[in-house]
Formats: structure tokens, C-alpha cells, sequence
């Protein structure tokens, strides 16, 4: 998968579901409005916006509360193939790196991510975006 690439045909509903929810988002400090939409391998898909907190840091992204969501909706056997983010600001926002490695628990290496860059939409294969996930090997 390249780098990037026009919008995948497959990945413009995705990406459409990532935008509709992010008008949910709960964004009274930053004012950044973010949506995430996962592709998962039982053919649905989950969303999530960020919901943000008055400490600070308790705040959560949207690809991360799409995950929980999707997790309590369908188990723990969920897998992600596709992952859509889009936000209301017309700004770059590739997923953070908490994000990433929260996202790696569940996804295939090649599954692509489409994301608001500075030059536009682009596409990575999950992969690129993350090459040294954090695995626990319990011995
Ligand atoms: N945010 C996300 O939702 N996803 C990311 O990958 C990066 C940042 C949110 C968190 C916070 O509510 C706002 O964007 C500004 O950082």
C-alpha cells in the first residue's frame, strides 16, 4: 500500500462514518472535533469521538473510544481491518501514538488508516504508522 493514495472507494463510507460521528464529539476545551470509524471483520463498523474532561488529561481520542466501544459491543475477538479518522477543523490528525498502540492489540499489520494530513487525506497501511508495537510475551 502506498503512502498516498486517492480515497479507496471501500474506505469513503468509513471515512463518511468518521465524519458524521465526530459532530458528536465532546470537545469544550480543545474545540477539536475528531471521529473515528473502525471496519471490523464480522462486517460492522464502530465509532467513537473524543470526550474530552476538565482534567485535562483524562481525555479520551476518538479512535480509542471507538475501540472500547467496539469491544463492548461485539467482545473481546473483535478485529479491526480498517480504520477511518476524520475531524470538523480542517486539520491534519494522523491517530496519536497512544492511539496506535491501543489500535495494534486489534488490527492487521496491513489494515489501512486513512487520516487528515497536512496535504490531504492519506491512506498507510497500519503497519507504517506503527512498526514497533509494544507486545506482552508472558513467559
Ligand atoms: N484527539 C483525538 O481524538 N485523536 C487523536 O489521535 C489525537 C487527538 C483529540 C484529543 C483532544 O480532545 C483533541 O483531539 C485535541 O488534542
Amino acid at each position: 500500500m502506498s503512502e498516498r493514495s486517492s480515497i479507496d472507494p471501500g474506505l469513503a463510507a468509513l471515512l463518511q462514518a468518521a465524519r458524521e460521528v465526530a459532530r458528536n464529539s465532546y470537545a469544550p476545551y480543545s474545540r477539536f472535533r475528531v471521529g473515528a470509524a473502525l471496519k471490523l471483520s464480522n462486517g460492522e463498523i464502530a465509532t467513537g469521538t473524543n470526550v474530552e474532561n476538565s482534567s485535562y488529561g483524562l481525555t479520551i481520542c476518538a479512535e480509542r473510544s471507538a475501540v472500547v466501544r467496539a469491544v463492548a459491543q461485539f467482545g473481546p475477538g473483535m478485529r479491526i481491518e480498517a480504520v477511518a479518522v476524520a475531524n470538523l477543523n480542517n486539520s491534519a490528525s494522523p491517530p496519536c501514538g497512544a492511539c496506535r498502540q491501543v489500535l495494534a492489540e486489534f488490527i492487521a499489520p496491513d489494515a489501512p488508516v486513512i487520516f487528515p494530513a497536512a496535504d490531504g487525506v492519506r491512506t498507510m497501511a497500519f503497519r507504517d504508522l506503527l512498526p514497533l508495537a509494544f507486545e506482552m510475551k508472558a513467559k
